[in-house]
């Protein structure tokens, strides 16, 4: 089973080890309207490191858990500069200008939690329940981080489960709206890690992502910028105003009202 894009199917089995467990993943799953079925394809479970998704059918899957400050990502923003992340220069980051930016679909935070770690006030949505649920857990540790909590608490945070182009309460405008929509990963499949595979799976491939760029064209007063992977065409096929290239792909860039 593979959720539809744009109406996320948010059937999960709640695998918790004891009963306190279990009674905590029954909350979890009635604060983000999620539907516990046993037989799911995907669980939640408690581990000590955080809320932990797991996909049941591929047992070779380590399960995936939001951890902004240690690992791979807590290195890669140890070592992010302006010079070193393309994203910087893509949402538009120069000298000591910082702008605000929503990233309209979230996913697992991670491109979102460079751009706060680089100085940007974030704001994030993302549709999915399931991912929301363990975005907003990874956000929770990450806030109580001694190192990162103070900045990354001011600076980045989850407006809830919701789409742009909805009624989002507590949404301020952004100067940029940064989009990276799920893409089929034969485009770059060797390089497609473990869990983006999860997560493609649980979400599906975000058919209607053409519909974003108006939107949020609309919202942005500066600029949008889009993610693509190689030999990807522009969203909606709309030839962007710049493009910054990258190792795996491309941020096309899209400049206030020039869509
Ligand atoms: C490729 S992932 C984003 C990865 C993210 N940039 C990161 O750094 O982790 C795409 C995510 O966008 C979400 N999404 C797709 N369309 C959306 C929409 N219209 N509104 C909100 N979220 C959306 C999907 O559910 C998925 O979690």
């Amino acid at each position: 089973m593979v959720s539809s894009d744009s109406d996320p199917v948010a059937s999960i089995a709640l695998l918790g080890d004891s009963a306190a467990a279990q009674a905590t993943l029954v909350n979890i799953a009635a604060t983000w309207q999620l539907q516990p079925d046993q037989l799911a394809r995907f669980g939640l479970m408690l581990t000590p490191q955080g809320l932990a998704l797991c996909q049941r059918d591929q047992p070779r899957f380590k399960p995936l858990i939001i951890d902004f400050v240690s690992g791979r990502l807590g290195y890669r923003y140890r070592q992010a500069t302006v010079a070193n992340e393309a994203l910087a220069r893509a949402v538009g980051i120069q000298g000591g200008y910082r702008p605000t930016v929503l990233d309209a679909t979230a996913g697992l935070g991670r491109d979102a939690f460079i751009l706060a770690a680089l100085g940007c006030q974030v704001q994030m949505l993302e549709r999915h329940p399931v991912v929301a649920a363990l975005l907003q857990d990874g956000l929770q540790r990450a806030y109580f981080d001694k190192k990162s909590g103070i900045w990354l608490s001011e600076r980045l945070r989850l407006l809830g489960v919701g789409s742009l182009g909805s009624e989002q309460p507590g949404l301020r405008a952004p100067e940029v709206v940064y989009l990276d929509p799920m893409f089929p990963a034969r485009h770059h499949r060797a390089l497609v890690k473990k869990e983006m595979q999860m997560l493609q799976q649980l979400v599906g491939l975000d058919r209607d992502a053409d519909q974003l760029l108006a939107s949020a064209n609309t919202l942005a007063s500066r600029r949008v910028v889009v993610k693509r992977p190689k030999g990807a065409p522009p969203l909606a096929g709309l030839k962007p105003s710049a493009w910054i290239p990258t190792p795996h792909g491309r941020f096309d860039l899209y400049f206030n009202n020039k869509l």
